[in-house]
């Protein structure tokens, strides 16, 4: 049983630390937002993941969350940082709320007398934790890093509405460190996971993070590219992959050709990447091609639309799904954004609905109209962004059915069907 604080209660950090309190661990949530810290306490999710608010429930013992850094450092023996890293506007990664945790962690590590390891999990670009966050803590807390307190990075594989899944059944453990006593600790923390434990320098750490994230995303970009080729000759995408996941050397996964990828971390996590690239003086052209197949790739479902319906002015079009993916309400770099936008300067009223994100996507576009999905297929034609489960069971008869994720059932019932790579 160890003593842990996690500073921010972002998706990251509240599953992390909740997963390890369901470990058996103590845990202090420190957050700088008063009504998350009230909801931690009162054992409720800040934010809508899947199967969070059980496990907060069954474990509110093992919790609590306070705006005291000094408290909840000297009760703990290691703190992980999981605040989030934003994209600025020209793709360079904000490390301000990294810098301020890290300076608030230094001041109240200064009067503490035991060691303490803090880690990293936060991405951050290789470089950083040793670059960045060390002088900072070093100089805040007058203590030596790797002597007198432990650094180390971390990186989380997590998916968002599946993260609680994730943490309990992770591929692997990345472990990047450099003193003997973060290593321990970090290796003993993770004891009960049966996965590999990968144990690195600190640099490599973090530049596995975002290659992992860099791959994942050239697969998709690629499956879109073959996809848009498919489509010209005819040929459907999904079974092109299927006979080509098969080869064990390239995995069946990650090949869900449609209109992209979105979320908090692809998009954000290749651009930075791009920027680090090009500071050393390297020019990134395949990352930079996985970013514009990306980009583009919205835009064929309008193209697609406009087959069946070349003026969009004044025809109602019908949206299924604004969330960057299911089973979650965030809308962050959803592809609903740049083709809701297009259809609207088109002068097409748009219906939307989704599960989750309908409130979220009201906030930025309040000319909309939302409405349960049985309106928006009443719509002159629907198209489907995202693919929720529900989805799979709306009745499609009859109806135009542009399709960028695939659903199976409108594809077999729309009395007109077009899929984006199929
Ligand atoms: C991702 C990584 O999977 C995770 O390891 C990392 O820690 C954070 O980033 P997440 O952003 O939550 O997780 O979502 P993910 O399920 O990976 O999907 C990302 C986007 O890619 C979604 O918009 C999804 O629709 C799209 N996608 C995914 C595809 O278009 N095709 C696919 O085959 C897979």
């Amino acid at each position: 049983m160890m003593k842990i604080s996690i500073i921010g209660s972002g998706y990251v950090g509240i599953v992390t630390g909740i997963g390890f309190a369901e470990l058996g661990n103590e845990v202090i949530f420190v957050d700088i937002d008063e009504s998350k810290i009230n909801l931690i306490n009162s054992a409720k999710p800040p934010i809508y993941e899947r199967g969070l608010k059980e496990l907060m429930q069954k474990n509110k013992e093992r919790f609590y969350a306070t705006i005291d850094y000094n408290e909840a450092i000297n009760k703990s023996q290691i703190t992980f940082i999981c605040v989030g890293t934003p994209p600025n506007p020209d793709g360079s990664i904000n490390l301000d709320y990294v810098k301020s945790a890290a300076e608030a962690l230094g001041k109240a590590l200064k009067n503490k007398k035991d060691f303490h390891t803090v880690v990293i999990k936060s991405t951050v670009l290789p470089g950083t934790t040793e670059d960045v966050v060390k002088p900072i803590i070093e100089k805040e807390s007058g203590k030596e890093a790797f002597e007198e307190f432990g650094l180390a990075s971390n990186p989380e594989f997590l998916r968002e509405g599946n993260a609680v899944y994730d943490f309990f059944n992770p591929d692997r453990i990345v472990i990047g460190v450099k003193d003997e006593k973060s290593k321990e600790i970090l290796e003993q923390l993770y004891n009960s996971f049966n996965c590999p434990k990968l144990i690195t320098d600190i640099k490599t750490a973090e530049m596995i993070k975002y290659t992992s994230n860099a791959f994942l995303a050239t697969k998709i970009s690629f499956a879109n590219e073959i996809g848009n080729i498919c489509k010209k000759l005819g040929i459907d995408a999904y079974e092109v992959f299927k006979g080509v996941g098969l080869d064990h050397r390239i995995n069946p996964s990650f090949f869900r050709a449609g209109i992209g990828f979105g979320g908090s971390c692809f998009p954000k996590d290749v651009k930075a990447l791009i920027a680090k690239a090009e500071e050393l003086g390297e020019d990134p052209k395949l990352l930079k091609a996985v970013i514009d197949v990306n980009e583009e790739q919205p835009l064929r479902l309008i193209e697609l639309l406009k087959k069946h319906i070349p003026d969009l002015n004044g025809k109602t079009i019908g949206i299924l799904g604004l969330a960057f993916k299911p089973d979650t309400d965030d809308i962050r770099e959803s592809r609903a954004i740049p083709i809701v936008r297009i259809l609207l300067n088109e002068g097409a009223r748009v219906v939307a609905y989704d599960p989750k994100a309908m409130e979220n996507f009201q906030n930025i576009f309040p000319q909309v109209d939302y409405a349960p999905s049985e309106k928006v297929l009443e719509s002159d034609a629907v198209l489907i962004v995202t693919e929720w489960g529900e989805f799979k069971n709306l009745n499609y008869k009859g109806r135009i059915i542009i399709d960028g994720r695939r659903i199976e059932k409108a594809k077999e019932e729309a009395r007109i069907y077009e899929g984006v790579c199929w």
